[in-house]
């Protein structure tokens, strides 16, 4: 993945750390900003994938907008430059506190939940004396095709609002006179790679705006939300927005005056970002040879709690393959980054790289067995 130069500086860094490789980071940036500049389309970078400060700054350097589920992502995005008026503010549970202070931030829109919800963003808006606008998030029970965990847009999900409450939404909206109804959002799920998945939230939203057409409810943004998938066997690919925006343009039936609200995450930053990790000990099992590495499942949960695969390569030997359990040292038999995988013959002290963990990576870090959290070491540091 890298030159013997950047290897040779990764063996004098502490590990395990996140490493960040701002050209694709760049290169990703200038390919969104060029598929969405020109029309009425929106970029809100969703802040959950990765919060890095550094990454925030470049990424709101591009003008984009940010998607935020908690008060500390919307203080983040702001002193990381990005415009309050171009922030969303989503999640199921915001709190009297997180509402409150978004609207004293002057945020540009509250994707919403529920009806108790709008109730309490009606409260705060009174209190100080501002319209605040809303994005009604609706469950457009479309199956994403992706893994149980991150699928949010089926009948059972605690997500989204269904369209059979949609009468009683607008009916207890039109007593609050603070709020501003200017969309609506949909996000059925992550790491979406059939294509055709997008094609058919396309095809519900087309149906649900009649809903809205008919009643002559106006209706200004449609934010489709994230789950633009990337390709984890091939790190080095970058994320298909060309095909995706074309997709969503082709499908989308957008009225006069609309614009199209964009939340990618994953396809953003994943691809810029490895783990890097030292090999502390070659142990025989029984019918494996485990490598052990500095590296835990609190550094990146996403191979134990979602069964994910991330390609993994070792960066100092380039012996003949050999089969391996790559594991962590935390004490659970969860924290397993792969198994029976080819790495070159691997010892102690060699290098790993585990790849495209740029998003939901260093964000999901815990300190589970009062572990550190891992580093972040940039490419133009180095
Ligand atoms: N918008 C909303 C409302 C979301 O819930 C999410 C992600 C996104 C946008 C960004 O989606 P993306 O473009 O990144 O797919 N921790 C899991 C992923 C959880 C995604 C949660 N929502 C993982 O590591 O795979």
């Amino acid at each position: 993945m890298t030159d013997n130069n950047t290897i040779s500086k990764f063996s004098e860094l502490k590990t395990p750390f996140y490493y960040y490789d701002l050209n694709v980071l760049t290169s990703n940036l200038d390919n969104l900003k060029k598929e969405t500049s020109g029309k009425d389309y929106k970029v809100h970078y969703a802040l959950k994938a990765n919060a890095n400060p550094k990454i925030l700054k470049i990424i709101s350097s591009y003008g984009f907008g940010a998607d935020c589920v908690s008060w500390n992502e919307v203080d983040a995005a702001i002193k990381a430059g990005f415009d309050p008026g171009k922030i969303v503010f989503a999640g199921v549970g915001k709190s009297d506190s997180e509402i409150e202070n978004a609207v004293k931030a002057g945020i540009f829109c509250f994707n919403v939940e529920s009806i108790p919800e709008t109730e309490v963003i009606e409260q705060y808006a009174a209190k100080h004396n501002k319209i605040v606008n809303i994005a009604l998030r609706i469950n457009p029970l479309v199956d994403a095709h992706t893994h149980k965990h991150i699928t949010t847009g089926v009948e059972e999900s605690k997500f989204g609002i269904h369209t059979w409450e949609l009468e009683a939404v607008m009916k207890s909206l039109s007593s609050m006179k603070h709020l501003k109804l200017i969309g609506i959002h949909f996000h059925i799920g992550s790491q979406i790679t059939r294509m055709s998945v997008f094609q058919s939230l396309c095809t519900h939203i087309n149906d649900i705006q009649k809903w809205f057409a008919d009643r002559n409810i106006a209706i200004k943004v449609i934010n489709v939300g994230g789950g633009l998938g990337i390709d984890y066997e091939n790190p080095g690919k970058a994320p298909l927005f060309a095909e995706y925006l074309n997709l969503l343009g082709e499908f989308l039936e957008l009225r006069p005056g609309q614009e199209l609200h964009l939340e990618p995450g994953r396809s953003v930053i994943g691809q810029c970002g490895s783990l890097i990790t030292k090999v502390l000990y070659i142990k025989k099992g029984s019918n494996t040879m485990f490598a052990v590495v500095d590296a835990g499942m609190t550094d990146l949960i996403r191979p134990a709690l979602y069964q994910a695969h991330h390609k993994i390569e070792n960066l100092s030997s380039k012996g003949t393959l050999q089969k391996y359990d790559v594991v962590g040292p935390i004490c659970e038999s969860s924290d397993t980054f792969a198994r029976f995988i080819d790495l070159p013959e691997t010892k102690r002290g060699d290098l790993l790289a585990i790849r495209s963990a740029g998003a939901y990576g260093e964000a999901m870090a815990s300190r589970y067995n009062l572990r550190d959290l891992p580093a972040s070491v940039f490419s133009d540091e180095l």
